[in-house]
């Protein structure tokens, strides 16, 4: 099958996935994210971490990723060229935050941030990896002051990058947005102001965006990152894709590690079923996604909102070749396959029993990634 796209992962909180979802975000921002993030200053720890999540996610079938990293430069860098090194597909973020961070090695002004953005594009541009682009990663509206989002805007149009972002993920966050900048009429209305929403821009979550916000990501090519795993884990909220859908706005998949306590996108695949079903018990009249849409989202819709479909996302001739080998019955796997019924219910039957075992090869432009080479095992 397709390779899958994680549209939206910290590759810095990998070092502690798994643990510390008993707040919501903005406390679990400042609590356990911000101080954890502010050691990946240290070059051999985020060696590590990086070098972990990579593998792990390679592994599990994440072809293309769609990293925040942290503010650290050289440590973003570092993480394109672990990216390269072991041939995945990425876009790496280097975090850009010039405000409310309350931690005290963990801040930048507006000057360096802009100053280390364009560095960081620089430099990640001139290793000239076939494979690893720059994108440019304002935290969120309440990270990043008018003036800072503003400069990020002009960046990325000046260069024509990506841009990646979140979005109404949780109430009190689009309330406190609201109160900083009353002079927008929404929480999208803020990015829009700044030019941040193109055709290359992907925001994660979305949960409680209305239609008219829905509209304007429509109307500039601006695409959602479905984060469900996050979105309960944190208790922020429950994006109606079927509803984004219908407004015509490019939904890909993400794990939000480690809002999200999963780095597998297998994982996404079942919380967005779990979160589709939620929304149908509330309103037996919202139709649920099967999961035919959900792999589609997994893989084809999340090259669309990394507007990378010209390349991958399916076999159409002409892409790249990012897939991987399934074998359903792995011997040792987690499948116990007693009946045949065919390729659509061996993928049904994998996407949702399924995990590493079973993914025999990786491949990323036709290249096998997966299993490592023995230097890198
Ligand atoms: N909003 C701003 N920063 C973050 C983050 O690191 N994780 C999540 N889930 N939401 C955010
Ligand atoms: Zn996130």
């Amino acid at each position: 099958m397709p390779g899958m796209v994680d549209t939206h992962i910290h590759a810095s909180q990998y070092s502690y996935s798994g643990t510390s979802m008993d707040l919501p975000l903005l406390q679990w921002l400042v609590i356990y994210t911000f101080p954890m993030e502010a050691r990946f200053k240290d070059l051999d720890f985020a060696n590590r971490v990086y070098t972990l999540v990579v593998k792990r996610t390679l592994k599990n079938g994440t072809t293309t990723a769609c990293y925040f990293a942290t503010i650290h430069t050289d440590a973003s860098l570092l993480l394109g060229q672990i990216a390269n090194d072991f041939g995945q597909r990425a876009l790496v973020g280097k975090v850009c935050m010039d405000k409310n961070s309350a931690v005290k090695h963990y801040k930048e002004t507006s000057h360096e941030s802009q100053e280390e953005t364009c560095r960081f594009i620089a430099e990640l541009l001139n290793k000239k990896y076939p494979l690893v682009k720059p994108v440019v990663t304002p935290r969120f509206a309440l990270s990043c002051t008018g003036a800072l989002l503003g400069q990020l805007g002009a960046i990325a149009k000046n260069n024509n990058l990506h841009i990646q972002s979140h979005i109404s993920e949780n109430v009190e966050e689009v309330k406190l947005v609201m109160e900083t900048f009353p002079e927008s009429k929404s929480y999208t209305d803020v990015y829009y102001k700044c030019n941040l929403l193109t055709n290359k821009t992907v925001m994660a979550h979305g949960c409680h965006l209305t239609d008219e916000e829905l509209a304007l990501f429509r109307e500039t090519g601006a695409s959602l990152s479905h984060c469900p795993n996050s979105n309960i884990s944190l208790c922020s909220g429950m994006l109606n894709v079927r509803n984004a859908l219908n407004h015509k706005v490019k939904v890909g998949l993400g794990t939000d590690v480690a809002g999200g306590y999963s780095a597998s996108m297998l994982d996404a695949v079942r919380s967005a079923l779990e979160t589709s079903k939620v929304l149908t018990i509330q309103d037996p009249d919202q139709k649920t996604l099967t999961f035919e849409e959900v792999f589609r989202l997994a893989t084809l819709g999340g090259s669309q909102a990394l507007a990378l479909d010209d390349q991958i996302g399916n076999f159409e001739i002409g892409k790249d070749f990012d897939a991987i080998r399934v074998n359903v019955a792995a011997p040792d796997g987690p499948i116990d396959l007693i009946q045949s019924g065919g390729p659509k219910y061996n993928l049904e039957k994998f996407l949702n029993c399924g995990d590493d075992r079973n993914i025999v090869e990786v491949f990323v432009a036709g290249r096998r990634v997966v299993p490592f080479p023995e230097h890198q095992q």
